[in-house]
Protein backbone atom coordinates (compact mmCIF):
# COMPACT_ATOMS: atom_id res chain seq x y z
CA UNK A 1 0.00 0.00 0.00
CA UNK A 2 1.32 3.52 -0.80
CA UNK A 3 1.11 5.90 1.81
CA UNK A 4 -0.69 9.37 0.89
CA UNK A 5 2.11 11.63 2.86
CA UNK A 6 4.84 9.50 0.72
CA UNK A 7 6.85 11.93 -1.61
CA UNK A 8 5.03 11.18 -4.93
CA UNK A 9 6.60 9.38 -7.44
CA UNK A 10 7.14 11.96 -10.52
CA UNK A 11 5.10 10.54 -13.78
CA UNK A 12 5.21 11.54 -17.10
CA UNK A 13 2.54 14.26 -18.32
CA UNK A 14 0.30 12.75 -20.54
CA UNK A 15 0.59 14.89 -23.39
CA UNK A 16 0.81 13.19 -25.82
CA UNK A 17 -2.17 11.00 -25.46
CA UNK A 18 -4.22 14.40 -24.98
CA UNK A 19 -2.95 15.49 -28.01
CA UNK A 20 -3.94 12.58 -30.13
CA UNK A 21 -7.70 12.31 -28.11
CA UNK A 22 -8.25 16.49 -28.48
CA UNK A 23 -7.64 15.55 -32.57
CA UNK A 24 -9.98 12.51 -32.10
CA UNK A 25 -12.57 14.57 -30.69
CA UNK A 26 -12.47 17.21 -32.81
CA UNK A 27 -11.87 15.22 -35.93
CA UNK A 28 -15.46 13.31 -34.50
CA UNK A 29 -16.94 16.88 -34.47
CA UNK A 30 -16.07 18.33 -37.92
CA UNK A 31 -16.68 14.72 -39.54
CA UNK A 32 -20.83 15.42 -40.50
CA UNK A 33 -20.15 18.99 -41.32
CA UNK A 34 -17.07 17.85 -43.84
CA UNK A 35 -19.95 15.05 -45.06
CA UNK A 36 -22.60 16.84 -45.62
CA UNK A 37 -26.31 16.10 -46.45
CA UNK A 38 -25.96 12.71 -47.03
CA UNK A 39 -26.43 11.01 -50.40
CA UNK A 40 -27.84 7.37 -50.17
CA UNK A 41 -27.42 6.94 -53.72
CA UNK A 42 -23.44 8.29 -54.31
CA UNK A 43 -22.82 5.77 -51.23
CA UNK A 44 -20.74 2.40 -52.48
CA UNK A 45 -22.33 -0.77 -50.85
CA UNK A 46 -19.31 -1.11 -48.57
CA UNK A 47 -20.55 1.95 -46.48
CA UNK A 48 -23.83 0.33 -46.09
CA UNK A 49 -22.28 -2.80 -45.20
CA UNK A 50 -20.35 -1.57 -42.36
CA UNK A 51 -22.60 0.61 -41.54
CA UNK A 52 -25.09 -2.46 -40.42
CA UNK A 53 -22.46 -3.34 -37.94
CA UNK A 54 -23.65 -0.17 -36.11
CA UNK A 55 -26.60 -2.06 -34.18
CA UNK A 56 -23.56 -5.06 -33.03
CA UNK A 57 -21.30 -2.56 -31.63
CA UNK A 58 -22.92 -0.43 -30.16
CA UNK A 59 -23.45 -2.65 -27.35
CA UNK A 60 -19.82 -2.87 -26.51
CA UNK A 61 -19.30 1.26 -24.98
CA UNK A 62 -22.44 0.42 -23.34
CA UNK A 63 -21.77 -2.79 -21.73
CA UNK A 64 -17.90 -1.53 -21.28
CA UNK A 65 -19.19 2.23 -19.83
CA UNK A 66 -21.73 -0.08 -17.30
CA UNK A 67 -18.75 -1.93 -15.78
CA UNK A 68 -16.69 1.29 -15.23
CA UNK A 69 -19.24 2.89 -13.49
CA UNK A 70 -20.29 -0.14 -11.61
CA UNK A 71 -16.11 -0.06 -10.61
CA UNK A 72 -16.39 3.45 -10.02
CA UNK A 73 -19.27 3.16 -7.21
CA UNK A 74 -17.20 0.82 -5.80
CA UNK A 75 -14.14 2.88 -5.44
CA UNK A 76 -16.40 5.02 -3.75
CA UNK A 77 -16.55 2.61 -0.47
CA UNK A 78 -13.53 0.91 -0.89
CA UNK A 79 -9.81 2.73 -1.89
CA UNK A 80 -8.35 1.17 -4.76
CA UNK A 81 -5.06 0.64 -4.42
CA UNK A 82 -2.74 2.07 -6.93
CA UNK A 83 -1.90 -0.28 -8.95
CA UNK A 84 -5.72 -1.11 -9.55
CA UNK A 85 -6.30 2.41 -9.78
CA UNK A 86 -4.16 2.73 -12.79
CA UNK A 87 -5.51 -0.40 -14.18
CA UNK A 88 -8.90 1.40 -14.34
CA UNK A 89 -7.34 3.20 -17.19
CA UNK A 90 -7.68 0.47 -19.56
CA UNK A 91 -11.07 -0.35 -19.35
CA UNK A 92 -12.04 3.43 -19.92
CA UNK A 93 -9.27 3.51 -23.42
CA UNK A 94 -11.23 0.49 -24.32
CA UNK A 95 -14.54 1.77 -23.85
CA UNK A 96 -13.74 5.33 -25.16
CA UNK A 97 -12.43 3.61 -28.58
CA UNK A 98 -15.24 0.95 -29.04
CA UNK A 99 -17.88 4.01 -28.55
CA UNK A 100 -15.66 5.86 -31.40
CA UNK A 101 -16.10 2.73 -33.54
CA UNK A 102 -19.77 2.29 -32.73
CA UNK A 103 -20.11 6.00 -33.56
CA UNK A 104 -18.37 5.74 -36.97
CA UNK A 105 -20.05 2.75 -38.66
CA UNK A 106 -23.61 4.71 -36.96
CA UNK A 107 -22.27 7.91 -39.30
CA UNK A 108 -21.95 5.11 -42.28
CA UNK A 109 -25.56 3.52 -41.27
CA UNK A 110 -26.85 7.27 -41.48
CA UNK A 111 -24.68 8.37 -44.98
CA UNK A 112 -26.03 4.92 -46.86
CA UNK A 113 -29.73 5.20 -45.71
CA UNK A 114 -32.18 6.88 -47.70
CA UNK A 115 -35.13 6.18 -44.89
CA UNK A 116 -33.02 8.44 -42.77
CA UNK A 117 -32.72 11.21 -44.03
CA UNK A 118 -34.50 14.63 -42.69
CA UNK A 119 -35.79 12.58 -39.71
CA UNK A 120 -35.09 14.95 -36.16
CA UNK A 121 -34.80 11.91 -34.88
CA UNK A 122 -32.20 9.96 -36.32
CA UNK A 123 -30.12 13.31 -36.81
CA UNK A 124 -30.44 13.79 -32.77
CA UNK A 125 -29.10 10.74 -32.40
CA UNK A 126 -26.63 10.90 -34.51
CA UNK A 127 -25.11 14.21 -32.35
CA UNK A 128 -26.09 12.50 -29.16
CA UNK A 129 -23.65 9.44 -30.36
CA UNK A 130 -21.03 12.20 -31.02
CA UNK A 131 -21.23 13.80 -28.13
CA UNK A 132 -20.71 10.67 -26.02
CA UNK A 133 -17.60 9.56 -28.42
CA UNK A 134 -16.27 12.74 -27.13
CA UNK A 135 -17.56 13.29 -23.71
CA UNK A 136 -15.72 9.52 -23.26
CA UNK A 137 -12.13 10.61 -24.95
CA UNK A 138 -12.71 13.75 -22.83
CA UNK A 139 -13.12 10.88 -19.21
CA UNK A 140 -10.00 9.43 -20.75
CA UNK A 141 -8.24 11.93 -20.45
CA UNK A 142 -9.20 13.36 -17.54
CA UNK A 143 -8.68 10.36 -15.84
CA UNK A 144 -5.14 9.54 -17.16
CA UNK A 145 -4.19 13.45 -15.63
CA UNK A 146 -5.91 12.65 -12.66
CA UNK A 147 -3.17 9.49 -12.56
CA UNK A 148 -0.34 11.58 -13.45
CA UNK A 149 -1.35 14.26 -11.19
CA UNK A 150 -2.36 12.51 -8.38
CA UNK A 151 -5.19 14.86 -7.95
CA UNK A 152 -8.66 13.93 -6.66
CA UNK A 153 -10.79 12.05 -9.20
CA UNK A 154 -14.08 14.42 -8.43
CA UNK A 155 -14.05 15.93 -11.93
CA UNK A 156 -13.45 12.62 -13.49
CA UNK A 157 -16.29 11.14 -11.95
CA UNK A 158 -18.92 14.03 -12.45
CA UNK A 159 -17.66 13.26 -16.61
CA UNK A 160 -17.99 9.43 -16.11
CA UNK A 161 -21.69 9.88 -14.97
CA UNK A 162 -22.00 12.79 -16.89
CA UNK A 163 -21.19 10.75 -20.19
CA UNK A 164 -22.98 7.98 -19.25
CA UNK A 165 -26.00 10.47 -18.79
CA UNK A 166 -25.62 11.12 -22.54
CA UNK A 167 -24.85 7.42 -23.49
CA UNK A 168 -28.43 5.93 -22.01
CA UNK A 169 -29.99 9.26 -23.87
CA UNK A 170 -29.04 8.55 -26.92
CA UNK A 171 -29.57 4.67 -26.80
CA UNK A 172 -32.78 5.38 -25.84
CA UNK A 173 -33.00 7.77 -29.01
CA UNK A 174 -31.64 4.74 -31.04
CA UNK A 175 -33.78 2.53 -29.94
CA UNK A 176 -37.11 4.59 -30.70
CA UNK A 177 -35.40 4.60 -34.28
CA UNK A 178 -35.37 0.84 -34.53
CA UNK A 179 -37.93 -0.21 -32.40
CA UNK A 180 -40.59 2.80 -32.37
CA UNK A 181 -41.24 5.41 -29.91
CA UNK A 182 -42.65 4.45 -26.46
CA UNK A 183 -41.15 1.23 -27.22
CA UNK A 184 -39.93 0.96 -23.52
CA UNK A 185 -42.32 2.65 -21.49
CA UNK A 186 -45.40 1.50 -23.44
CA UNK A 187 -47.02 -1.19 -21.03
CA UNK A 188 -45.39 0.83 -18.02
CA UNK A 189 -47.41 0.14 -14.79
CA UNK A 190 -48.94 4.03 -13.86
CA UNK A 191 -46.38 4.66 -10.77
CA UNK A 192 -43.49 4.25 -13.19
CA UNK A 193 -45.71 6.57 -16.10
CA UNK A 194 -46.25 9.41 -13.12
CA UNK A 195 -42.29 9.09 -12.45
CA UNK A 196 -41.14 9.96 -15.93
CA UNK A 197 -44.12 12.35 -16.17
CA UNK A 198 -46.06 10.72 -19.22
CA UNK A 199 -49.66 10.48 -19.44
CA UNK A 200 -52.12 7.63 -18.22
CA UNK A 201 -51.52 4.86 -20.82
CA UNK A 202 -54.50 5.57 -23.28
CA UNK A 203 -57.00 2.88 -23.10
CA UNK A 204 -57.14 1.44 -26.43
CA UNK A 205 -58.82 4.92 -27.82
CA UNK A 206 -59.22 3.15 -31.34
CA UNK A 207 -62.56 1.54 -30.61
CA UNK A 208 -65.14 4.41 -30.19
CA UNK A 209 -67.08 3.44 -27.02
CA UNK A 210 -70.68 2.30 -28.26
CA UNK A 211 -72.33 4.35 -25.96
CA UNK A 212 -70.94 7.37 -25.39
CA UNK A 213 -72.40 8.56 -22.22
CA UNK A 214 -70.10 8.50 -19.55
CA UNK A 215 -67.43 9.52 -21.73
CA UNK A 216 -66.99 13.24 -23.19
CA UNK A 217 -67.84 13.39 -26.63
CA UNK A 218 -64.26 14.38 -27.18
CA UNK A 219 -62.46 11.58 -25.85
CA UNK A 220 -65.19 8.88 -27.03
CA UNK A 221 -66.33 10.19 -30.43
CA UNK A 222 -64.01 12.94 -31.57
CA UNK A 223 -60.59 11.21 -30.44
CA UNK A 224 -61.55 7.64 -31.87
CA UNK A 225 -61.66 9.38 -35.17
CA UNK A 226 -58.74 11.72 -35.71
CA UNK A 227 -56.88 8.75 -33.91
CA UNK A 228 -57.91 6.59 -36.86
CA UNK A 229 -57.66 9.36 -39.50
CA UNK A 230 -54.70 11.46 -38.48
CA UNK A 231 -52.72 10.74 -35.38
CA UNK A 232 -50.43 8.16 -37.11
CA UNK A 233 -48.83 11.36 -38.59
CA UNK A 234 -49.21 14.14 -36.32
CA UNK A 235 -47.80 12.62 -32.85
CA UNK A 236 -44.96 12.83 -30.79
CA UNK A 237 -42.38 12.40 -32.61
CA UNK A 238 -44.06 12.16 -36.06
CA UNK A 239 -45.51 15.66 -36.02
CA UNK A 240 -46.08 17.15 -39.79
CA UNK A 241 -46.28 20.39 -39.89
CA UNK A 242 -45.49 20.88 -36.73
CA UNK A 243 -48.98 19.68 -35.52
CA UNK A 244 -49.72 17.24 -32.91
CA UNK A 245 -53.68 15.85 -32.77
CA UNK A 246 -53.26 13.18 -29.96
CA UNK A 247 -54.14 15.58 -26.85
CA UNK A 248 -57.02 18.19 -26.95
CA UNK A 249 -54.55 20.95 -25.86
CA UNK A 250 -52.18 19.95 -28.66
CA UNK A 251 -55.12 19.86 -30.90
CA UNK A 252 -56.14 23.41 -30.42
CA UNK A 253 -52.72 24.64 -30.41
CA UNK A 254 -52.36 23.81 -33.62
CA UNK A 255 -49.43 23.45 -36.00
CA UNK A 256 -47.36 26.01 -38.26
CA UNK A 257 -50.38 27.33 -39.74
CA UNK A 258 -51.52 28.10 -36.47
CA UNK A 259 -54.90 26.75 -34.05
CA UNK A 260 -55.71 23.57 -35.34
CA UNK A 261 -59.63 24.72 -34.68
CA UNK A 262 -61.61 27.33 -33.40
CA UNK A 263 -64.11 26.71 -31.12
CA UNK A 264 -67.55 27.37 -32.49
CA UNK A 265 -66.11 28.03 -36.30
CA UNK A 266 -65.69 24.89 -38.22
CA UNK A 267 -65.39 26.83 -41.02
CA UNK A 268 -62.14 29.10 -39.62
CA UNK A 269 -60.81 25.54 -38.15
CA UNK A 270 -57.70 24.57 -40.05
CA UNK A 271 -58.28 20.50 -39.79
CA UNK A 272 -61.86 21.11 -41.37
CA UNK A 273 -60.64 23.71 -44.17
CA UNK A 274 -57.97 20.71 -44.99
CA UNK A 275 -60.42 17.84 -44.41
CA UNK A 276 -63.12 19.99 -46.67
CA UNK A 277 -60.34 20.67 -49.55
CA UNK A 278 -60.47 18.57 -52.83
CA UNK A 279 -59.31 15.63 -53.20
CA UNK A 280 -56.93 16.61 -55.83
CA UNK A 281 -55.64 18.95 -53.77
CA UNK A 282 -52.02 18.81 -52.24
CA UNK A 283 -52.78 20.21 -48.61
CA UNK A 284 -56.28 17.73 -48.80
CA UNK A 285 -56.13 15.65 -45.51
CA UNK A 286 -55.45 13.11 -44.94
CA UNK A 287 -53.00 12.80 -48.01
CA UNK A 288 -53.55 10.60 -50.80
CA UNK A 289 -53.22 7.02 -50.26
CA UNK A 290 -54.57 7.59 -46.77
CA UNK A 291 -58.28 6.63 -46.26
CA UNK A 292 -60.34 9.28 -46.08
CA UNK A 293 -62.98 10.33 -43.35
CA UNK A 294 -66.28 8.94 -44.10
CA UNK A 295 -69.15 11.61 -44.69
CA UNK A 296 -71.02 11.21 -40.97
CA UNK A 297 -67.35 11.62 -39.49
CA UNK A 298 -66.79 14.77 -41.25
CA UNK A 299 -70.44 15.78 -39.86
CA UNK A 300 -69.41 14.76 -36.66
CA UNK A 301 -66.66 16.60 -36.50
CA UNK A 302 -67.89 19.58 -37.70
CA UNK A 303 -70.90 19.72 -35.83
CA UNK A 304 -68.89 19.46 -32.77
CA UNK A 305 -66.45 22.29 -33.30
CA UNK A 306 -69.31 24.66 -33.83
CA UNK A 307 -71.17 23.70 -30.77
CA UNK A 308 -68.15 24.90 -28.69
CA UNK A 309 -65.19 21.81 -29.05
CA UNK A 310 -65.92 21.68 -25.29
CA UNK A 311 -63.71 18.70 -24.31
CA UNK A 312 -65.38 17.59 -21.24
CA UNK A 313 -69.16 17.96 -22.84
CA UNK A 314 -70.62 14.77 -22.68
CA UNK A 315 -73.38 13.69 -25.09
CA UNK A 316 -76.28 14.20 -22.88
CA UNK A 317 -75.45 18.00 -22.66
CA UNK A 318 -76.36 18.49 -26.17
CA UNK A 319 -78.98 18.22 -28.10
CA UNK A 320 -78.01 16.25 -30.82
CA UNK A 321 -79.52 16.62 -34.17
CA UNK A 322 -80.82 13.48 -35.80
CA UNK A 323 -78.45 13.30 -38.79
CA UNK A 324 -75.31 13.12 -36.12
CA UNK A 325 -77.02 10.80 -33.99
CA UNK A 326 -77.23 8.66 -36.51
CA UNK A 327 -73.67 9.37 -37.80
CA UNK A 328 -72.03 8.54 -34.62
CA UNK A 329 -74.18 4.95 -33.89
CA UNK A 330 -72.75 4.20 -37.36
CA UNK A 331 -69.30 5.21 -35.95
CA UNK A 332 -69.19 2.78 -33.64
CA UNK A 333 -67.57 -0.51 -34.50
CA UNK A 334 -69.45 -3.10 -32.25
CA UNK A 335 -67.86 -4.15 -28.95
CA UNK A 336 -66.66 -7.42 -29.51
CA UNK A 337 -69.38 -10.01 -28.88
CA UNK A 338 -71.71 -6.81 -29.18
CA UNK A 339 -75.34 -7.35 -31.12
CA UNK A 340 -75.09 -5.60 -33.98
CA UNK A 341 -72.10 -6.82 -36.42
CA UNK A 342 -73.68 -5.00 -39.33
CA UNK A 343 -73.06 -1.46 -40.67
CA UNK A 344 -69.34 0.28 -40.06
CA UNK A 345 -66.27 -1.05 -41.93
CA UNK A 346 -63.72 0.09 -39.93
CA UNK A 347 -60.52 0.95 -41.19
CA UNK A 348 -57.47 -1.78 -40.55
CA UNK A 349 -55.67 -0.17 -37.66
CA UNK A 350 -52.79 -3.02 -37.13
CA UNK A 351 -52.05 -6.06 -39.02
CA UNK A 352 -55.05 -8.59 -39.18
CA UNK A 353 -54.61 -11.74 -38.88
CA UNK A 354 -55.20 -12.57 -42.23
CA UNK A 355 -52.38 -10.34 -43.38
CA UNK A 356 -49.94 -11.62 -40.56
CA UNK A 357 -50.44 -14.76 -42.00
CA UNK A 358 -50.06 -13.47 -45.29
CA UNK A 359 -46.59 -12.09 -44.63
CA UNK A 360 -45.64 -15.47 -42.60
CA UNK A 361 -45.91 -17.58 -46.16
CA UNK A 362 -43.58 -15.09 -48.14
CA UNK A 363 -40.46 -14.95 -45.28
CA UNK A 364 -39.63 -18.66 -46.78
CA UNK A 365 -39.71 -17.42 -50.18
CA UNK A 366 -38.20 -14.08 -49.23
CA UNK A 367 -36.52 -14.38 -46.02
CA UNK A 368 -35.86 -11.50 -44.13
CA UNK A 369 -37.44 -9.01 -46.82
CA UNK A 370 -40.39 -8.28 -46.08
CA UNK A 371 -41.22 -6.31 -42.60
CA UNK A 372 -44.29 -5.07 -40.99
CA UNK A 373 -43.36 -0.99 -40.60
CA UNK A 374 -43.92 -1.37 -37.15
CA UNK A 375 -45.76 -3.63 -34.68
CA UNK A 376 -49.11 -1.21 -34.83
CA UNK A 377 -48.66 -1.02 -38.37
CA UNK A 378 -50.58 -2.65 -41.45
CA UNK A 379 -48.19 -1.28 -43.76
CA UNK A 380 -45.24 -3.45 -45.03
CA UNK A 381 -41.32 -3.00 -46.00
CA UNK A 382 -39.94 -4.94 -49.10
CA UNK A 383 -36.13 -5.12 -49.81
CA UNK A 384 -34.54 -7.55 -51.88
CA UNK A 385 -31.32 -6.38 -50.67
CA UNK A 386 -30.14 -9.89 -50.10
CA UNK A 387 -32.41 -11.39 -52.76
CA UNK A 388 -30.48 -9.13 -55.53
CA UNK A 389 -29.74 -11.72 -59.07
CA UNK A 390 -32.36 -14.16 -57.23
CA UNK A 391 -35.56 -12.02 -57.62
CA UNK A 392 -37.03 -12.17 -61.18
CA UNK A 393 -40.93 -10.66 -62.49
CA UNK A 394 -42.44 -14.64 -61.96
CA UNK A 395 -40.73 -14.82 -57.83
CA UNK A 396 -41.66 -11.03 -57.28
CA UNK A 397 -45.52 -11.88 -58.41
CA UNK A 398 -46.30 -14.43 -55.67
CA UNK A 399 -46.19 -10.60 -53.60
CA UNK A 400 -49.25 -10.03 -54.98
CA UNK A 401 -51.47 -10.59 -52.21
CA UNK A 402 -50.09 -7.80 -49.85
CA UNK A 403 -49.57 -5.48 -52.69
CA UNK A 404 -51.68 -2.68 -51.21
CA UNK A 405 -49.67 -2.76 -47.71
CA UNK A 406 -46.43 -1.78 -49.19
CA UNK A 407 -45.07 1.10 -48.18
CA UNK A 408 -41.56 1.05 -49.35
CA UNK A 409 -40.11 -1.24 -51.67
CA UNK A 410 -36.28 -1.59 -52.53
CA UNK A 411 -35.83 -3.90 -55.74
CA UNK A 412 -32.36 -2.45 -56.29
CA UNK A 413 -30.16 -5.09 -58.61
CA UNK A 414 -32.41 -7.60 -59.26
CA UNK A 415 -33.24 -9.03 -62.33
CA UNK A 416 -36.83 -7.55 -62.27
CA UNK A 417 -37.89 -5.59 -65.39
CA UNK A 418 -41.15 -3.21 -66.16
CA UNK A 419 -42.73 -6.52 -65.56
CA UNK A 420 -42.98 -6.48 -61.90
CA UNK A 421 -43.33 -2.89 -61.90
CA UNK A 422 -46.55 -2.82 -63.35
CA UNK A 423 -47.51 -5.37 -60.44
CA UNK A 424 -47.00 -2.17 -58.19
CA UNK A 425 -50.09 -0.46 -59.55
CA UNK A 426 -52.25 -1.36 -56.60
CA UNK A 427 -49.80 -0.70 -54.11
CA UNK A 428 -51.64 2.95 -52.92
CA UNK A 429 -49.62 2.98 -49.70
CA UNK A 430 -46.72 3.13 -51.49
CA UNK A 431 -44.35 5.92 -50.87
CA UNK A 432 -40.31 4.80 -51.86
CA UNK A 433 -39.37 2.66 -54.35
CA UNK A 434 -35.97 2.07 -55.86
CA UNK A 435 -35.41 0.24 -59.12
CA UNK A 436 -31.45 1.28 -59.05
CA UNK A 437 -29.73 -1.19 -61.94
CA UNK A 438 -32.62 -3.26 -62.51
CA UNK A 439 -33.57 -3.43 -66.36
CA UNK A 440 -36.57 -1.26 -66.21
CA UNK A 441 -37.40 1.36 -69.12
CA UNK A 442 -39.49 4.27 -69.33
CA UNK A 443 -42.69 1.91 -69.78
CA UNK A 444 -42.28 1.54 -65.37
CA UNK A 445 -42.94 4.92 -65.76
CA UNK A 446 -46.60 4.54 -66.82
CA UNK A 447 -46.51 2.50 -63.58
CA UNK A 448 -45.47 4.67 -61.28
CA UNK A 449 -47.86 7.39 -62.44
CA UNK A 450 -50.70 5.65 -60.91
CA UNK A 451 -49.33 5.54 -57.64
CA UNK A 452 -49.72 9.25 -56.20
CA UNK A 453 -48.64 8.17 -53.12
CA UNK A 454 -44.89 7.95 -54.15
CA UNK A 455 -42.39 10.66 -52.62
CA UNK A 456 -39.12 8.93 -53.43
CA UNK A 457 -38.31 7.30 -56.74
CA UNK A 458 -35.04 5.48 -57.52
CA UNK A 459 -33.81 5.16 -60.94
CA UNK A 460 -29.68 5.27 -60.42
CA UNK A 461 -28.35 3.22 -62.78
CA UNK A 462 -31.75 2.21 -65.57
CA UNK A 463 -32.49 2.55 -69.01
CA UNK A 464 -34.65 5.53 -68.51
CA UNK A 465 -34.54 8.60 -70.77
CA UNK A 466 -36.10 12.03 -71.17
CA UNK A 467 -39.53 10.74 -72.39
CA UNK A 468 -39.74 8.71 -69.36
CA UNK A 469 -38.88 10.95 -66.62
CA UNK A 470 -40.83 14.22 -68.05
CA UNK A 471 -43.84 12.04 -67.18
CA UNK A 472 -42.94 11.87 -63.52
CA UNK A 473 -43.69 15.64 -63.45
CA UNK A 474 -47.25 14.92 -62.99
CA UNK A 475 -46.38 13.17 -59.35
CA UNK A 476 -48.32 14.88 -56.49
CA UNK A 477 -46.01 14.22 -53.84
CA UNK A 478 -42.49 13.31 -55.09
CA UNK A 479 -40.11 14.58 -53.19
CA UNK A 480 -36.89 12.81 -54.15
CA UNK A 481 -36.08 11.53 -57.32
CA UNK A 482 -32.78 9.65 -58.71
CA UNK A 483 -30.95 10.10 -61.36
CA UNK A 484 -27.68 9.35 -61.04
CA UNK A 485 -26.06 7.81 -64.08
CA UNK A 486 -29.05 7.58 -66.64
CA UNK A 487 -29.31 8.97 -69.98
CA UNK A 488 -31.48 11.62 -68.89
CA UNK A 489 -30.09 15.13 -69.85
CA UNK A 490 -29.73 18.18 -68.29
CA UNK A 491 -32.27 19.83 -70.60
CA UNK A 492 -34.85 17.40 -69.22
CA UNK A 493 -33.75 17.53 -65.28
CA UNK A 494 -33.89 21.07 -65.35
CA UNK A 495 -37.34 20.95 -67.26
CA UNK A 496 -38.74 18.31 -64.79
CA UNK A 497 -37.47 20.66 -61.88
CA UNK A 498 -39.47 23.67 -62.81
CA UNK A 499 -42.28 21.33 -62.39
CA UNK A 500 -41.75 20.23 -59.48
CA UNK A 501 -40.58 22.65 -57.36
CA UNK A 502 -40.99 20.87 -54.04
CA UNK A 503 -39.03 17.53 -55.42
CA UNK A 504 -35.07 17.48 -55.27
CA UNK A 505 -33.54 15.60 -58.27
CA UNK A 506 -30.20 13.86 -57.38
CA UNK A 507 -28.85 13.68 -60.99
CA UNK A 508 -24.88 14.04 -60.66
CA UNK A 509 -25.02 16.25 -63.45
CA UNK A 510 -25.67 20.00 -63.22
CA UNK A 511 -28.48 21.32 -64.61
C1 LIG B 1 -49.95 10.27 -44.01
C2 LIG B 1 -49.68 11.33 -43.10
C3 LIG B 1 -50.78 12.30 -42.73
C4 LIG B 1 -52.04 12.01 -42.27
C5 LIG B 1 -52.69 10.67 -42.09
C6 LIG B 1 -52.63 13.28 -41.95
N1 LIG B 1 -51.77 14.28 -42.22
FE1 LIG B 1 -52.07 16.26 -41.86
N2 LIG B 1 -50.23 16.69 -42.56
C7 LIG B 1 -49.36 15.79 -43.10
C8 LIG B 1 -48.20 16.48 -43.63
C9 LIG B 1 -47.01 15.83 -44.34
C10 LIG B 1 -48.39 17.84 -43.36
C11 LIG B 1 -47.44 19.00 -43.70
C12 LIG B 1 -47.61 19.44 -45.12
C13 LIG B 1 -48.81 20.30 -45.29
O1 LIG B 1 -48.95 21.29 -44.56
O2 LIG B 1 -49.63 19.98 -46.17
C14 LIG B 1 -49.68 17.94 -42.70
C15 LIG B 1 -50.22 19.13 -42.27
C16 LIG B 1 -51.47 19.24 -41.68
C17 LIG B 1 -52.04 20.48 -41.22
C18 LIG B 1 -51.38 21.82 -41.25
C19 LIG B 1 -50.65 22.02 -39.93
C20 LIG B 1 -49.94 23.34 -39.85
O3 LIG B 1 -50.30 24.13 -38.98
O4 LIG B 1 -49.02 23.52 -40.67
C21 LIG B 1 -53.29 20.20 -40.74
C22 LIG B 1 -54.28 21.17 -40.14
C23 LIG B 1 -53.49 18.78 -40.91
N3 LIG B 1 -52.36 18.23 -41.46
C24 LIG B 1 -54.63 18.12 -40.54
C25 LIG B 1 -54.81 16.75 -40.68
C26 LIG B 1 -56.04 16.08 -40.36
C27 LIG B 1 -57.27 16.76 -39.81
C28 LIG B 1 -55.83 14.78 -40.61
C29 LIG B 1 -56.82 13.64 -40.47
C30 LIG B 1 -58.07 13.82 -41.10
C31 LIG B 1 -54.48 14.62 -41.10
N4 LIG B 1 -53.89 15.85 -41.13
C32 LIG B 1 -53.92 13.42 -41.47
C33 LIG B 1 -49.49 14.41 -43.12
C34 LIG B 1 -50.63 13.74 -42.70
Amino acid sequence: MSDPNSTPVPRRKPWALTFLGLLTAAGLIAMPFLAGTPAPEKMPDAVRFIGRFHPVLLHLPIGVFALIVFQELAAMFRRRSEGEERASLVPLFFGAASAIVAVLAGFLLYQGGEEFVGSALVERHLWGGLAFAVAAVVTFLTKAWTLSTGGRPVFYRVLLFGSVGVMGFTSHDGASITHGENYLTEFAPVPVRKVLGLKPSEPKLKEPTAAPVAASVYAGVVAPILEQRCVQCHKEGKAKGKFRMDTYELLVKGGKEGPGLVPGKSAESNIIVRIDLPMDDEEHMPPEGKPDLTDGEVAILKWWIDNGADPAKVLADYVVPAPIQEAISKLVPPAKGGADASTSDPVPVGPDDALKAAVAGLAKEFPGALTFESQQSALLTFTAVSLRANLDDTIFQKLDPVIPHLVTVDLSATRITDQAVAKLAPAKNLKMIRLAETGITDAAMDTLLKIPSLESINLYGTKVTDAGVSKLSAMPNLKRLYLWQTAVSPEAIKALKEKLPGCEIIAGIEA
